[in-house]
C-alpha cells in the first residue's frame, strides 16, 4: 500500500470509529452542581450513549440569567442541578418546557411535587438542607464556640468571621434569604441580615465558595448546604456543621429542559438517564457529593446529612420560586444588605 492509501485507510478508520458518536449527536448541558459532579455526569452520559456533551458549569442564579439572555436564541438544551427556586422561575417565564419521563415512577414524592408545581417543567434530582459550616481548628484556636442557632450568628464573637454567598449569582444564598423570611417574617429577616452584616467578611459569588473558604481556614463559619460541609470534611479538611436550632430551609435541586432546545431528543435522553439509580449514584461515587438523591432506589451516601433528622421548615417552593418574588427579594437584599458599607 502506498503512503496515500495508508493515510486514507487511517482516515477511514478514524471516521468509522467516531461515527457512532456523530450519529448520536450532541447535548449542550448547563450544570449548576459542583464541577466534579458536572464532569462525572458529562463523561458517563457520553460513554453510555455516544452523545457528545458540551458542559457549562455556573451557579443557579447565573444560569437563570444566561437562559433569560439567550431566550431568543437558546444555546443550552438541558439544565442539570442547582437550587429549585430558579428552575421554578424559569418554568413560569416560559424558558423551559414540559416533559414526562418514563422514570418518574422511581422518584421521591418531593421530586414529583416540584414537577407538578412547575407544570411538568422542573423535576427534583436531589435535596439538601441549609446550615452552618465551620472550621473546627480555627474556631478552637480563637476560642469561639460554634454556632448552633440563627440567633448565635449575631454575636460579636463572630465579627468578620462569617461568609455567605450573593443571591444574585447563587441559588444557595437565595434559599437562605427565603428561609429567614419564612422563619422570622420579611421585615424581621431583613433587620436580621443587616445586623449580621458586620459579622460577614464577604458575599461570595458561588454557593460553595464560603464552605471552601472555611475548609482553607480563611473564615471560621459559612452559611451553606450542610452536605457541602461533609464533602470538605471527606476531602480531609477540619470542617463540621450544625443545623439551626430554630429550624432551617432546604433545596430541591432540579433539572429542566430548555425551551427551544436544539437537541431535544438528546435532552430527553439525558433527562431520563439522570433520573436513573446508577446516574444518581454518580454524585457521590464520582463527584464526592452528599445530597439526598431523588431516585428512591439510590442510597443515601454514607455520611450524608439525614434530612429526616433535621428540623426543616415547610419551605413554600410555590411562593419563593415565583419569578417576581425572587426578583423582589433579591432587589431588596441588594438595597438593604449588599449595599451596606463595610
Ligand atoms: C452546590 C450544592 C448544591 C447546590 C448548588 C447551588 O453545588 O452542593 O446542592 O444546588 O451548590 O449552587 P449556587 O452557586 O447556585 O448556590
Amino acid at each position: 500500500m502506498d503512503r496515500r492509501l495508508l493515510t486514507l485507510a487511517a482516515l477511514g478508520a478514524t471516521l468509522a470509529w467516531s461515527a457512532p458518536s456523530a450519529a448520536q449527536g450532541q447535548l449542550n448541558l448547563y450544570c449548576s452542581v459542583q464541577i466534579e459532579w458536572c464532569q462525572a455526569i458529562a463523561t458517563n452520559f457520553q460513554r453510555d450513549t455516544g452523545i457528545r456533551v458540551n458542559m457549562t458549569q455556573r451557579g443557579s442564579g447565573e444560569t437563570l440569567a444566561a437562559i433569560r439572555a439567550e431566550a431568543q436564541n437558546p444555546r443550552g438544551d438541558v439544565w442539570f442541578g442547582g437550587t429549585g427556586d430558579p428552575h421554578l422561575a424559569a418554568a413560569e417565564e416560559n424558558l423551559t418546557q414540559a416533559y414526562e419521563s418514563p422514570n418518574n415512577g422511581q422518584l421521591q414524592t418531593w421530586a414529583l411535587t416540584q414537577w407538578r408545581q412547575s407544570n411538568q417543567r422542573a423535576i427534583g434530582v436531589y435535596a439538601g438542607a441549609v446550615g452552618f459550616g465551620f472550621n473546627t481548628e480555627l474556631l478552637a484556636r480563637k476560642n469561639i464556640a460554634p454556632p448552633t442557632c440563627w440567633a448565635d450568628l449575631l454575636d460579636p464573637r463572630f465579627r468578620g468571621e462569617i461568609q455567605v454567598a450573593n443571591p444574585n449569582s447563587s441559588g444557595t444564598a437565595y434559599v437562605i434569604i427565603a428561609t429567614l423570611v419564612q422563619l422570622m417574617g420579611e421585615d424581621q429577616a431583613f433587620a436580621y441580615m443587616r445586623r449580621l452584616h458586620p459579622n460577614v467578611n464577604s458575599y461570595a459569588r458561588s454557593g460553595t465558595g464560603p464552605i471552601k473558604a472555611v475548609a482553607r481556614g480563611e473564615t471560621g463559619v459559612s452559611l451553606s448546604f450542610v452536605h457541602d460541609a461533609v464533602t470538605e470534611r471527606n476531602a480531609g479538611f477540619p470542617v463540621a456543621y450544625n443545623t439551626p436550632c430554630e429550624g432551617t430551609g432546604y433545596e430541591i435541586g432540579s433539572m429542566s429542559i430548555l425551551r427551544g432546545a436544539r437537541n431535544l431528543t438528546q435532552a430527553r435522553r439525558f433527562y431520563d438517564w439522570a433520573l436513573t439509580e446508577p446516574a444518581q449514584r454518580l454524585g457521590f461515587e464520582a463527584g464526592g457529593q452528599l445530597q439526598t438523591p431523588s431516585n428512591r432506589n439510590a442510597p443515601l451516601p454514607q455520611g450524608a446529612p439525614d434530612l429526616s433528622q433535621i428540623r426543616l421548615i415547610e419551605y413554600d417552593f410555590a411562593k419563593y420560586g415565583r419569578a417576581a418574588e425572587r426578583r423582589r427579594l433579591i432587589e431588596r437584599w441588594d438595597r438593604e444588605v449588599g449595599a451596606l458599607p463595610r
